[in-house]
């Protein structure tokens, strides 16, 4: 490595100790705006630079990584989830890509119960009518929901944060069913039933909490048909990928009944979201927060950092390299 410091361009405006460690261990080329860049505005702003440390939603796409000088050596997401890189034209570039895997486990599980429980219990209806000066007291009949405690709740995807949503379902009593591409041992499976084929699940989910990464597998894999073998009643939480999820489908079935309601922290095309979300009062939406507290964004920053800082400052490989068939 050269003596000049290494330059890393932001794609975004990051917390500001990540900005900070990102100044101090590099020629750090800030993005105070916080938009997102179109691949020939990428080009420009990364010419010089040694590696990006991008974010969630940023298009990585061929074109974009095409476009790139071929100074740039590395990509590292400040996220767990990578679809938004395409990791095998970083590699034919010679580009290495990180992630930032563990850090955002804890939050992304507490978000999903958040999703779960507001879903289940009609927050988003009983905060609007508050908030609308039109709750006129107490009533035996109000705003009555889907009862938490005790159900079955099946977990598609049991990684990190499918294990943590089950350690918080487990508080609330709930018998816990999963389908994951493996079967997990006896010390991380805790007595969760496991299903190698996520349809046959479906009919045991009183609750159904997507926490799968979204592959060509999982693209839509919420649809009409599977969507049928759920419970009557059944709750849908979605703190993945919106991609996940057929919205057309949620949607019918959010209308009609056969759902009782939605939580979803994530959407496909987000943030241009599907209009028919909008109309529904069961369905709790929040704006992909899964990740946002102080604590987990600033060691999604470090986490990033430290992959820069192994293979930029010490030739070393990134902890979190990302490969395109991993
Ligand atoms: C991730 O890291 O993939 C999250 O979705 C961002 O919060």
């Amino acid at each position: 490595m050269s003596e000049r410091k290494p330059r890393v361009f932001a794609t975004r405006h990051f917390p500001s100790d990540v900005e900070a460690r990102l100044a101090a261990s590099f020629d750090a080329v800030l993005n105070p705006e916080d938009r997102l860049f179109d691949s020939a505005a990428l080009a420009g702003a990364t010419r010089g630079c040694d590696a990006i440390l991008c974010a969630a939603g940023d298009a990585m796409n061929a074109q974009a990584i095409a476009s790139l000088p071929e100074s740039v050596k590395m990509i590292a997401t400040f996220s767990v989830g990578y679809e938004h890189i395409d990791v095998a034209a970083a590699a034919k570039r010679g580009i290495l890509v990180s992630n930032t895997p563990d850090v955002l486990t804890d939050a992304t599980a507490d978000i999903t119960m958040l999703c779960l429980l507001g879903a289940a219990r009609r927050a988003h209806e009983g905060a609007t009518m508050l908030r609308g000066h039109r709750w006129v007291g107490w009533s035996p009949t109000q705003l009555m929901g889907v009862h938490v405690t005790g159900k079955r709740l099946g977990i598609l995807g049991m990684g990190r944060i499918g294990q943590a949503v089950a350690d918080r379902a487990r508080a609330f009593r709930m018998t816990i069913h999963y389908s994951n591409r493996s079967r997990l041992p006896p010390e991380l499976e805790k007595g969760a039933i496991f299903h190698a084929d996520g349809d046959g699940m479906l009919p045991h989910c009183d609750f159904l909490s997507i926490n799968a990464p979204l592959t060509p597998a999982t693209r839509k894999w919420v649809n009409r048909e599977r969507i049928a073998r759920l419970p009557k009643g059944a709750v849908v939480v979605n703190t993945a990928r919106g991609g996940v999820v057929d919205d057309e489908a949620l949607i019918a079935a959010l209308k009609s009944g056969h759902l009782a309601a939605a939580g979803l922290d994530v959407f496909d095309g987000e943030p241009r979201i599907h209009q028919g979300y909008y109309d529904l009062e069961n369905a709790f939406l929040l704006p992909h927060m899964g990740s946002a507290t102080v604590e987990t964004r600033n060691a999604m920053g470090f986490r990033a950092l430290d992959n820069l800082e192994a293979y930029l400052l010490r030739g070393q490989t990134p902890p979190d390299q990302v490969r395109a068939s991993s």
